[in-house]
């Protein structure tokens, strides 16, 4: 979404919608879902783990409209059940929390959030928020010179399983599942697929991918080595994505969430001339050898999605760790 059709859409949210449940409420993504969503006029109703730890949820008192619209309740992926209460009060679900890299966690996590979905009939549409990490690992030979992935594309598991990307095994195995239960039980399911999301954080605490950004902007090269090529979005962008696709009756499938791919080395050589004052790397190595592909978001674009430039989404979390203390200026 344009920033003119955001404010359009801000300034058309007098009406209050419906109540939506998002889960793990006070992530990096999911605070600025949960803010978006308050914007839009929206009740929200976050799942966190800790309804009673300020240092993680304060940030999202402090959001517009959170007196009047934000509840937060307690829920655990690992718990069966424990989003029946939730999902039960709510018309849709954003299903953002995850459990990081332990594989039945992901999976059964997943699916005790869509158990839970099950359990409602009034239930409109189930947003999950799954990554590109499930679209682009693959095998050089499955990945022809300037190949443009699209969302029929997935991660080969025998080529992440050789890198040990268990990451990109437990996100690729969710989203799976995910569409065979939804398929099974009649659930309208709909799957974002963010690339490496950058942007300004929320929350005074940083999250993983944050923290490797930041690492980026004090000289530490081992992360963004370790990346090689990737797709990169502003974090504004993959919120209003979640909304986009939420609200769009046709919205159906999955949804690649990305801005612009470059390699490590590009990123690097645009941030240390944009950014002379830290000591980002002039250059990184490819360690995967040449990387060409790309991503299609011509899917997206079509229910009218406009992506933030790389230079904006930088120069937003650059600003944002700065407020937060963690960058001098
Ligand atoms: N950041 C990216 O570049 C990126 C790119 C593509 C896709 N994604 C996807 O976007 C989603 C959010 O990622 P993020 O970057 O915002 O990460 P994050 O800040 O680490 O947020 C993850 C959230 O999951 C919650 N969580 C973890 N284990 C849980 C459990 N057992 N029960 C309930 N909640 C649990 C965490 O809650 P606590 O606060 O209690 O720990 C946290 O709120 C994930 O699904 C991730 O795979 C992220």
């Amino acid at each position: 979404m344009s920033k003119e059709a955001k404010l359009q859409h801000w300034r058309m949210a007098n009406t209050t919608k419906g109540k939506v449940c998002v889960t793990g409420a006070s992530g990096f993504v999911a605070s600025w879902l949960v803010k978006r969503l308050l914007e839009y006029g929206y009740h929200v109703l976050g799942t966190v783990r800790d309804p009673g730890n300020h240092k993680k949820v304060g940030h999202l008192w402090n959001l517009a409209g959170a007196k009047e619209r934000l509840e937060l309740v307690r829920a655990d992926l690992l718990e069966e059940g424990s989003f029946d209460d939730a999902v039960m009060a709510c018309e849709g679900v954003f299903h953002t929390a995850s459990p990081g890299t332990v594989l039945d966690s992901a999976i059964n996590g997943t699916l005790n959030v869509l158990r839970s979905c099950k359990k409602n009939p009034s239930l409109k549409r189930v947003v999950l928020t799954s990554s590109s990490s499930t679209v682009r690992l693959k095998d050089e030979a499955d990945l022809p010179p300037n190949v443009s992935l699209d969302e029929t594309s997935w991660s080969s598991l025998e080529f992440c399983e050789s890198l040990q990307i268990w990451y990109a095994i437990a996100k690729t195995l969710a989203e799976k599942a995910a569409w065979e239960f939804a398929k099974e039980n009649g659930i309208d399911l709909v799957a974002v697929l963010p690339t490496f999301v950058v942007g300004p954080n929320l929350s005074p605490e940083l999250s993983p991918t944050a923290t490797d950004v930041l690492g980026l902007f004090q000289g530490e090269t081992g992360k963004f080595t370790m990346y090689g090529r990737m797709g990169y979005v502003h974090i504004d962008d993959v919120a209003s994505c979640h909304i986009l696709v939420y609200e769009t009756a046709r919205a159906t499938g999955r949804y690649i969430c990305n801005s612009a791919v470059l390699d490590n080395n590009e990123l690097v050589t645009l941030l240390a001339r944009r950014f002379p004052s830290y000591p980002i790397p002039k250059s990184l190595p490819c360690v995967y050898g040449d990387q060409t592909y790309d991503f299609s978001t011509a899917k997206v674009r079509e229910l009218g999605m406009k992506f933030i430039d790389v230079k904006e989404m930088f120069d937003d979390a650059v600003e944002s760790f700065r407020s937060h203390g963690y960058l001098l200026n």
